[in-house]
């Protein structure tokens, strides 16, 4: 800690109210005021939470699995997921049994693939070579995919594991309350010194949820905040905010499918392409043929929709064209017609379901 975030802390907790204990005095809340800042933020939570399905629950494989989806994913859009993906793969035994294509076809439209992919394999090791789920923080730790939130979150809400977990939202509200810059290693610090240990699951929820939904990145809602009196900045943000690195592109995808015997989509088919199983990004995972130039000469009749699409730091405009080939430099371009009734069971990437769906295909 420095030596300057001791002392605004330290003057704060000195002018509000009893002087801070002198072991503590370098955390958020200390002495007696730590019971209360724990008690109001409980109470809180208790009245407040978002009723969420992996809440209703302490089997820590599905507590991980909500922890992977919500990585990255907002609520609303992991919520359909999560349910679906528990019905395919009601336990960690039959999503280890499952094959790889499965699981990510499963997935698909959650995006950041690499999460589903690092989950399989940590469940065959899990059915090969523990004795059940692993039980601690530690032991979470050594699987592939879980890194030090994952793994307290797991251990906290499941097992009541007293470790704190330190995620976006928790960071932002940890350096409101305390209002100085403070380093990664330091914002950990202050969490574990913030953990209420009789109910660590619920408290970690409970920071996680503040930072959610009342300690929001731009116009906090103050007033509504069980722990204002322990805010040093009531609401700003000490730290400027990195200028954001989103990338613009365009691209162009073409939309070939062919009716089922005039039967509509049943029997019918559409044209996909499985991208190289080396791609850094949605290795093996389906889409419909795209490239960075349209057609020349293209004609205005072939434009059928745009779509706005981001993937990690880029955000796409999509032309879909229909019936119209792209310019195909390499044979595998052209793809494969794809049965519509076997869509399901192959991983297609979001993008591709987003079409897929717009056009009333599946
Ligand atoms: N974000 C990720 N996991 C969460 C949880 N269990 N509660 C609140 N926000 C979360």
């Amino acid at each position: 800690m420095r030596a300057s975030g001791s002392i605004a802390v330290e003057t704060r907790l000195a002018a509000s109210r009893t002087a801070p204990a002198p072991d503590l005095v370098n955390s958020a809340v200390s002495g007696k005021d730590l019971g209360r800042f724990r008690r109001a933020l409980l109470r809180w939570y208790d009245q407040n939470r978002r009723d969420l399905p992996w809440r209703e629950t302490r089997d820590p494989y599905r507590i991980w699995l909500s922890e992977i989806m919500l990585q990255q994913t907002r609520v609303a859009a992991v919520l359909d997921h999560y349910r679906i993906f528990l019905e395919r793969f009601p336990n960690v035994e039959a999503l280890a049994a499952a094959s790889e294509e499965a699981v990510l076809a499963a997935w698909s439209g959650l995006g950041y693939y690499r999460r589903a992919r690092m989950l399989y394999q940590a469940a065959q090791q899990i059915a090969e070579q523990h004795g059940g789920f692993p039980r601690n923080s530690e032991a979470l730790l050594a699987l592939p995919g879980i890194g030090r939130y994952t793994a307290a979150a797991i251990a906290s809400i499941a097992f009541a594991e007293p470790v704190a977990v330190v995620d976006g939202n928790v960071e932002r509200v940890l350096q409101r309350l305390i209002g100085i810059n403070l380093t990664t290693a330091q914002i950990w610090q202050h969490a574990q010194a913030l953990l209420a240990s009789s109910r660590p699951g619920d408290f970690n929820q409970a920071m996680m949820e503040l930072g959610a939904t009342v300690c929001v990145p731009r116009e906090p809602r103050c007033l509504m905040c069980p722990v204002r009196k322990w805010c040093v900045t009531q609401g700003e943000v000490p730290r400027a905010e990195p200028p954001s690195r989103q990338k613009k592109k365009q691209i162009w995808c073409a939309l070939e499918w062919r009716d089922g015997d005039g039967n509509g989509n049943k029997n019918g088919k559409v044209r996909l392409v499985q991208r190289p199983r080396k791609a850094s990004l949605m290795p093996g995972m389906w889409e419909l043929p795209q490239s960075s130039e349209p057609p020349r000469p293209l004609p205005v009749s072939a434009h059928w929709r745009t779509f706005r699409h981001s993937i990690t730091i880029t955000d796409y405009t999509v032309h879909v064209l229909r019936n119209t080939p792209l310019p195909d430099t390499l044979p595998a371009a052209k793809g494969k017609w794809i049965a519509i009734d076997r869509i399901p069971q192959i991983p297609i990437t979001g993008l591709t379901r987003k079409i897929l769906k717009a056009g009333g295909i599946i």
